[in-house]
């Protein structure tokens, strides 16, 4: 049977505390050939790892990240005395040992900062197929592909839309990237039939992760890998 890749989910959050390096790390012990994390935009002009807008469920600190002064926010403990990383830190950590989903969680100039960030590491030379950018605002991935158009990009879907997977035939982009809630044979079929990949977010259950793989699915992004990767039933 088909056999979907693992995605580390921020990088593993189940080992150590998400969008931290400690978590990248971990996914990489954890075997994962590719890592997931999300990105936002400081006005001040960093990018940074972190899922929600506000501080409060994952850090130290109170409130929306972007209004908090930018050294304030580095001082700030993300989990495990981690502190929040720079994208830049992120990839300096990683050092192409993995693939890279970077997902865009802001917008207003968050697509035209990763574009810089990542044409720095296209000229070190690392390949545009190390990276995969991706985002639910299909606007500011649609400025990130017009940027930097070498580098393959993914539609986040929450939902089934009424054209099936046309968005992402529209984006040029390369995987669909589908809630676990909204996994419908039929998105899956016409996604197939466009030559992308599908991806599912957030499987950690054995079960759903074989299910899904009977359907044909292609990556899963988990929070645990090694949970899923000892998942009998599968050819290796
Ligand atoms: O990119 C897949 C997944 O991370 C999207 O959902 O909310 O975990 O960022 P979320
Ligand atoms: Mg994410």
């Amino acid at each position: 049977m088909n056999k979907p890749l693992l995605i580390g989910h921020r990088g593993a959050r189940g080992l150590a505390p998400e969008n931290t390096l400690l978590a990248l790390d971990a996914g990489i012990g954890a075997g994962c050939l590719w890592l997931e994390f999300d990105v936002q935009r400081h006005p001040a002009g960093h990018l940074f790892l972190l899922h929600d807008l506000t501080l409060d469920r994952t850090t130290s600190g109170k409130g929306v990240a972007t209004e908090c002064d930018w050294y304030e926010l580095r001082m700030l403990d993300a989990g495990g005395q981690q502190h929040i990383p720079t994208l830049d830190e992120a990839l300096d950590l990683i050092d192409q040992r993995a693939r890279v989903n970077i997902e865009l969680k802001t917008w207003d100039g968050t697509a035209a900062a990763v574009a810089e960030c990542l044409k720095a590491r296209l000229a070190e030379g690392w390949p545009a197929e190390q990276f995969l950018v991706s985002s639910f605002h299909l606007p500011e991935l649609y400025e990130f592909r017009q940027l930097l158009p070498e580098v393959p990009v993914g539609v986040l879907l929450c939902g089934v839309p009424l054209d099936w997977a046309a968005c992402a035939t529209e984006l040029q982009a390369v995987a669909l990237n589908q809630s676990a809630e909204f996994v419908d044979a039929r998105l899956i079929a016409d996604a197939k039939a466009r030559g992308l990949t599908v991806n599912v977010y957030t499987v950690n259950d054995v079960e759903e992760y074989q299910r899904l793989a009977a359907m044909g699915v292609d990556g899963v992004f988990t929070d645990v890998p090694g949970r899923l990767r000892n998942a009998g039933g599968f050819a290796d």
